[in-house]
């Protein structure tokens, strides 16, 4: 096979494993090879458990493992091979040295490059697929130019715009796709190239070609953009509960303006996922070193309201439990950042779990697929708290349930078989406005959604 047509990925996490996954179904004169450092990862894709859980990935990846998708911890032979190589390592928020809390820790990312310029025998593409700050692909072709070798790389940027739990359907039909290139003769050569693979299944008017630049940018703009939107919501929500407005409608109402569009208009206890915070953070941090600070402290705000939610929903949570929580059962429904993941990257459910640590309370904790990552983050912290499969098991002798991801299993629940298992009076707080409260009242319990009036029987 000619080396233009072998394709590398380094970096077999969230965005790698299920990107080139949809590539290889839909790319037949493709070989695509997935690599990472991590062997028990690259194991896991090689067996039937595949390492993340992402609805439709498991049966694309039996599909075509083994005869046009391979999965390698051998990076170096990878490289060789291949004549483009997508790099897909994480890049997350730096927790040291300048920059700290905000700037992204690229050493994985640099470790990378540089391992592409000791491996590599001839010309590549190499496409940034992790989520950079602006400049970064400049960074990268500095790095690969670095060679002694006399090879030239072309560094293109094509951002993911996949959200879990719905990566497989978002990469097959995307909204768009970009691809950013150099502005050289050899960087639009090489922009074609990567678009003659999205064009196998994605319609040419979508796929948008453009500097590198406005690529990288776009896509911490765009993630900015949508937490821009559940942080305005929610913001409202906290009004709705003073006064007798309700969000759910005020959203309604509101996204109904196609103007402003309904999607992501969903208030919650918070926005988690290990992209949004990231992102916003990158772009705060671009904003004050290119010294434009106004521009920086209106996009935290962003995230300063995220924070406000999660502390607001736990404040609710202890007045309304007559100020103390110590020493009583809490059941929290749902760890995952959203449902139809097990991911727990910067979910809420992390934050209100050790909030109400600290209050003491005792925690029995439930998700369909988030639990072994749930006990992972919580494996430093102290305090009384179990992990239970059966959300009955979990609420039983509780005095209080919490909403804090929206799975579909949580709706279809006995809540009146519930009810009776719990302690009285009997609380739901539904961060996520899944249930139907009215209902939930009636059975006996006080309700506490977000952004709408409580349903209690207390006098
Ligand atoms: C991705 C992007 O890369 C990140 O920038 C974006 O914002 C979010 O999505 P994700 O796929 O979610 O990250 O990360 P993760 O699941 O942690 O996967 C990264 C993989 O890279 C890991 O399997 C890790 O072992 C691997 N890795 C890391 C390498 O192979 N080499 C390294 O040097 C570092
Ligand atoms: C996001 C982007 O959507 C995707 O394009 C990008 O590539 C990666 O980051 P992801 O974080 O996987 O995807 O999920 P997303 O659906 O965006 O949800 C993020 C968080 O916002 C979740 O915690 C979700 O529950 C929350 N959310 C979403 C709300 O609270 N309200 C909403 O209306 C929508």
């Amino acid at each position: 096979m000619k080396k233009e047509k072998n394709i590398l990925c380094i970096g077999a996490g969230y965005v790698g494993g299920p990107t080139m996954a949809v590539i290889a179904s839909k790319c037949p004169e493709y070989r695509v090879t997935v690599a990472d450092i991590d062997e028990k990862r690259i194991n896991a894709w090689n067996s039937d458990k595949l390492p993340i859980y992402e609805p439709g990935l498991s049966e694309l990846v039996k599909k075509v493992r083994g005869k046009r998708l391979f999965f390698t911890t051998d990076i170096a032979k990878g490289i060789k091979d291949a004549g483009i190589i997508f790099v897909s390592v994480n890049t997350p928020t730096k927790t040291f040295g300048e920059g700290a809390g905000k700037a992204a820790d690229l050493q994985y990312w640099e470790k990378t490059a540089r391992a592409i310029v000791e491996h590599a025998e001839d010309n590549k593409i190499v496409i940034e697929k992790s989520t950079l700050p602006l400049r970064a692909a400049e960074a990268m072709h500095r790095i690969l130019h670095s060679n002694t070798k006399g090879l030239v790389f072309d560094v293109i940027s094509n951002p993911e715009f996949m959200a879990e739990g719905t990566a497989i359907d978002d990469m097959q039909n995307p909204d768009r796709v970009l691809v950013g290139g150099m502005e050289t003769a050899g960087g639009k050569k090489a922009v074609e190239r990567i678009i003659d693979i999205y064009a196998h299944w994605v319609p040419r008017e979508r796929i948008l070609a453009t500097n590198v630049w406005s690529s990288e940018l776009s896509k911490l703009v765009a993630n900015a953009m949508l937490a821009q939107r559940i942080s305005s919501i929610n913001s409202i929500s906290a009004l709705c509960e003073k006064t007798d407005a309700n969000v759910n409608e005020v959203a309604k109402a509101v996204g109904m303006d196609s103007r402003i569009g309904p999607k992501f208009l969903r208030a919650s206890v918070g926005f988690g996922g290990s992209c949004f915070k990231k992102d916003i953070l990158n772009l705060v941090y671009l904003c004050e070193y290119y010294g434009l600070p106004e521009v920086a402290a209106y996009w935290e705000e962003v995230v300063k309201i995220n924070d406000f939610q999660e502390k607001r929903f736990v404040k609710n949570v202890v007045k309304n439990m007559f100020n103390t929580v110590a020493g009583k059962k809490i059941a929290v429904f749902g760890f995952a950042f959203k449902a139809d993941t097990g991911d727990t990257r910067e979910s809420p459910a992390i934050y209100v779990s050790r909030m109400l640590l600290d209050e003491k309370a005792e925690l029995a904790i439930c998700d369909p697929e988030a639990l072994d990552n749930a006990k992972r983050d919580l494996a430093e912290d102290k305090g009384k708290f179990e992990f239970v499969n059966d959300p009955y098991k979990c609420a039983r002798n509780a005095h209080a349930v919490l909403i804090l991801t929206e799975w579909n299993e949580f709706k279809k629940l006995d809540y009146r078989k519930i009810y009776a298992s719990m302690e009285k009076p009997a609380f739901i707080f539904d961060g996520r406005n899944i249930l139907d409260h009215k209902e939930l009242f009636k059975i006996g319990f006080n309700v506490f959604p977000i952004g709408s009036a409580k349903l209690t029987h207390l006098k």
